[in-house]
Formats: structure tokens, C-alpha cells, sequence
């Protein structure tokens, strides 16, 4: 696995590599930012509230000069009675978007967790974005959310083939609520 991805746009360089200790205050300024209060209400907080991110897997876009300019983070999952990761937030800094930066992170995020051997992973989101990182919605047709979602902003991606098969039922964290929070 590589520390980290470099990525390349007009005249400018970030780099994608794993959230540091430290990062957390300008995520949250940077999340803010993006998506502002309302997404402490989305279902998916409730499976992320309180735990950490999965193992190697919350990444960070960050500018030449260090700055967090993006974010994703998997998370450990039951997905009915499949082990699975749920992806997000992701966002970009609104003033480098269209850079590749958001398609950057996901790639990488896909990647480290295939070689982690992970199975599959699952997140709520716009079908236009994530449909060409192969996310689709007929894996996750039998899940359930803790919460109000949107049946088809839930997709998943295989990163084995058939892990979903056998998925029914509802999607529910995987790990320990902890009192030590990453980064903080
Ligand atoms: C969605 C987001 C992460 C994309 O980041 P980005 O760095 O601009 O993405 P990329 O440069 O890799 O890709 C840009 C492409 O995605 C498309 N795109 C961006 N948001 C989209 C959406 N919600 N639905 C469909 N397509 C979208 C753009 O139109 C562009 O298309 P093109 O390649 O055909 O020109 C960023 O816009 C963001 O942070 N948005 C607010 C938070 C959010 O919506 N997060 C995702 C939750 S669903």
C-alpha cells in the first residue's frame, strides 16, 4: 500500500494520504464548510457517532502548503449479517472542485480497502456520483438504514464478488463506541 497518491492539476499538487492526529479541527471546519449542521442528522451518523473510522481508512486530500482541501472516512459495518464498510463524508473544498480531488479520494479509498481485504462498501449518496466508482443500488436492495433514508441513494460496490449476495436485513456499526475519538 502506498503512503500516499499525488495528484496533478493545473499547476497545482495534493497529495492523498491518511488523516493525521491533529487533522481533526480543520476537517470539521472544512465539513462545515461543505455540508454545514445538517449532517449530524443524516442516518449514517448514527452508525458513526462515537467510534472511529476503520483501521487505515480515513484519508485526507491535502495542498502543498499541508492544507485539508478533502476528506473520506470508511467505517466498520454490519451489513445484515455481512461485515461491510459504510463510506463517508466525502467533500471537497468547494474552490477545488472539479479538480479530480473528490474522484481522487475515492479511488484510493477503494484501493486501500480492497487490499485490506475488505468485502464491500456501502454509503448513501447522489447515484450520478458514485455510479462511476461502480456503486449501484440492487447490492443493498435488502438493507435497511438506522433511520430515514432514501431507497436509492443506498449502493454498494462488491470488492469481492457476491460478498452482498446474503445482505438483508439492518446496516449496524461494527465497532466499539470509544471515549478516545481519532485525532482528537
Ligand atoms: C461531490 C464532491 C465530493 C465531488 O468532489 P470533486 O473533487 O469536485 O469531484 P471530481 O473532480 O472528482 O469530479 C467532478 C465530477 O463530478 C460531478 N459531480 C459532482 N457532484 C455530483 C453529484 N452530486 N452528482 C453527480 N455528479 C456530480 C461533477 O459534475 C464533475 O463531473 P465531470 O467529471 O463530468 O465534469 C464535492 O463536490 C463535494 O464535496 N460536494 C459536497 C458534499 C457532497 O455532496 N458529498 C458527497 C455526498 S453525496
Amino acid at each position: 500500500m502506498t503512503d500516499a497518491l499525488t495528484l496533478h492539476a493545473f499547476n497545482h499538487e495534493w497529495r492523498i494520504e491518511a488523516e493525521c492526529p491533529g487533522d481533526l479541527r480543520d476537517r470539521e471546519l472544512l465539513l462545515d464548510r461543505v455540508m454545514g449542521s445538517g449532517r449530524f442528522l443524516k442516518s449514517s451518523e448514527n452508525l458513526r457517532r462515537g467510534r472511529n473510522p476503520s483501521d487505515f481508512l480515513a484519508l485526507v486530500a491535502r495542498t502543498d502548503r499541508g492544507d485539508i482541501v478533502g476528506t473520506v472516512r470508511l467505517w466498520d459495518i454490519h451489513a445484515g449479517s455481512v461485515d461491510a464498510l459504510l463510506l463517508g463524508p466525502l467533500a471537497v473544498a468547494p474552490e477545488w472542485s472539479g479538480m479530480g480531488l473528490g474522484s481522487g479520494l475515492m479511488d484510493e479509498a477503494i484501493s486501500r480497502a480492497t487490499n485490506l481485504g475488505h468485502g464491500a462498501i456501502i454509503l448513501v449518496g447522489d447515484p450520478g456520483y458514485y455510479a462511476r466508482f461502480g456503486f449501484a443500488p440492487h447490492a443493498t436492495a435488502r438493507l435497511d438504514m438506522p433511520g430515514h433514508f432514501e431507497r436509492h441513494r443506498l449502493l454498494g460496490l462488491e470488492l469481492v464478488r457476491g460478498w452482498l449476495d446474503g445482505a438483508s436485513g439492518l446496516i449496524t456499526p461494527r465497532s466499539p463506541e470509544t471515549a478516545v475519538l481519532m485525532a482528537a
